[in-house]
């Protein structure tokens, strides 16, 4: 059987660091906000380039974070618009709402997945008050457009990068880079994942900085003082430490899902498969290697009956999710389009050529 993702065989390449990691950890009697946070802290800011990055809790959290301190800060007020894409994963939606904000879907771009800048453009009103991108499946947002979108019409430009550590844009900024702030998650599939949940907010914005990095620690600036109704959105310690042995090793990493999914893209040969777009260029770090095939059921049978796992991201798009029941009536057809169709195949850095070859094969012959 070729996995989709074998989480442990991913983790166990770093055994022996990890456990050096954790005999520090446990003699250090330190296990909330110690050093190990503080030392990711400084290694992901300095990783992607940013003057700042906060740890937190997860991906979900970073984000509603990140509205939270604007809200403070007075650029954004209960009720304002935020634009996204309406494909994405449902967490991207859920903190715009959750945030007591209000979600304007936009379609994508069929070619990339990404949101498309001609209809952010189309969906902007008096209301309007933020683009919170998503580098969906590890390919960076035309970074371009969006930024000069948010610059022509005075709008916050936020980046959901959950999906895309280690991108980077063709002028060298990297992902949580592009934007006003930065929101990643590690959750544990990522291509940079913990071995639990865990998250970051990077920003180069000073204020904002501070005010993320009260919200996370219940808006404490001393244990006896607390300026903002925070939350408890701690990046947990042990977390911090196993993310900095394996942060070592995110460009290997995502070097070789390039690699794979060059491979890919030259070895499958199949009418009935539509390849994902990929300029060869260094914005897209592969975290889901997306094929589009009609009734995927029946090839999904085909290829787990050759062994093979694959898998949907994702089977259902947010607004027809019962959670956002009040959005159903939108007319999407590209984002339904996209999630009816979509299949992810096997990419990671520890397939080896042998397995690469395999899908491929199976895939052809379908
Ligand atoms: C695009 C996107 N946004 C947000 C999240 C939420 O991250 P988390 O699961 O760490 O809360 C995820 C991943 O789960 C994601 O893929």
């Amino acid at each position: 059987m070729i996995n989709f993702l074998d989480l442990h065989k991913i983790n166990k390449r770093f055994e022996d660091e990890f456990q050096k990691q954790f005999a520090l950890f446990l003699n250090s009697g330190s296990y909330i906000l110690g050093t190990q946070v503080l030392n990711f802290e400084k290694d992901f800011a300095e990783y992607c380039g940013t003057k700042y990055c906060v740890g937190v809790s997860n991906g979900l959290d970073a984000l509603m974070l990140i509205f939270e301190a604007y809200k403070i800060l007075g650029d954004i007020k209960e009720g304002d618009e935020v634009i996204l894409p309406a494909n994405t994963y449902i967490a991207t939606i859920l903190a715009v709402v959750n945030s007591g904000l209000k979600p304007i879907f936009v379609e994508p771009n069929a070619q990339t997945f990404n949101i498309e800048p001609e209809e952010i453009i189309k969906n902007i009103s008096n209301n309007t008050k933020a683009i919170l991108g998503v580098h969906l499946y590890g390919q960076l947002y035309d970074v371009a457009e969006l930024e000069e979108i948010a610059k022509s019409y005075n709008l916050l430009l936020i980046e959901d990068a959950a999906q895309a550590q280690g991108a980077v844009y063709k002028d060298g900024r990297k992902s949580g880079n592009v934007s006003n702030a930065g929101a990643f998650s590690f959750y544990p599939t990522k291509n940079l994942g913990a071995l639990g949940d865990a998250g970051a907010v990077t920003t180069n914005n000073n204020s904002l900085f501070e005010i993320i990095s009260k919200l996370k620690n219940y808006g404490r600036v001393s244990t006896y003082e607390t300026d903002y109704k925070g939350y408890n959105c701690r990046l947990d310690e042990i977390q911090a430490a196993f993310l900095s042995v394996k942060l070592k090793h995110l460009d290997s990493d995502n070097l070789k899902r390039q690699e794979i999914a060059t491979f890919y893209l030259n070895a499958i040969k199949n009418s009935k498969i539509k390849l994902p777009f990929f300029s060869e260029a260094q914005d897209h770090v592969f975290h889901q290697f997306i094929i589009e095939v009609e009734h995927r059921e029946a090839f999904m049978a085909y290829m787990k009956a050759n062994n093979i796992e694959v898998s949907i991201h994702y089977p259902r798009a947010p607004h027809k999710q019962k959670a956002l029941r009040e959005y159903k009536t939108k007319v999407l057809p590209i984002t339904e389009r996209i999630h009816d169709v979509v299949v992810s195949l096997p990419i990671n850095p520890i397939l080896t050529q042998q397995e690469i070859t395999i899908i491929a094969e199976v895939i052809n012959k379908y």
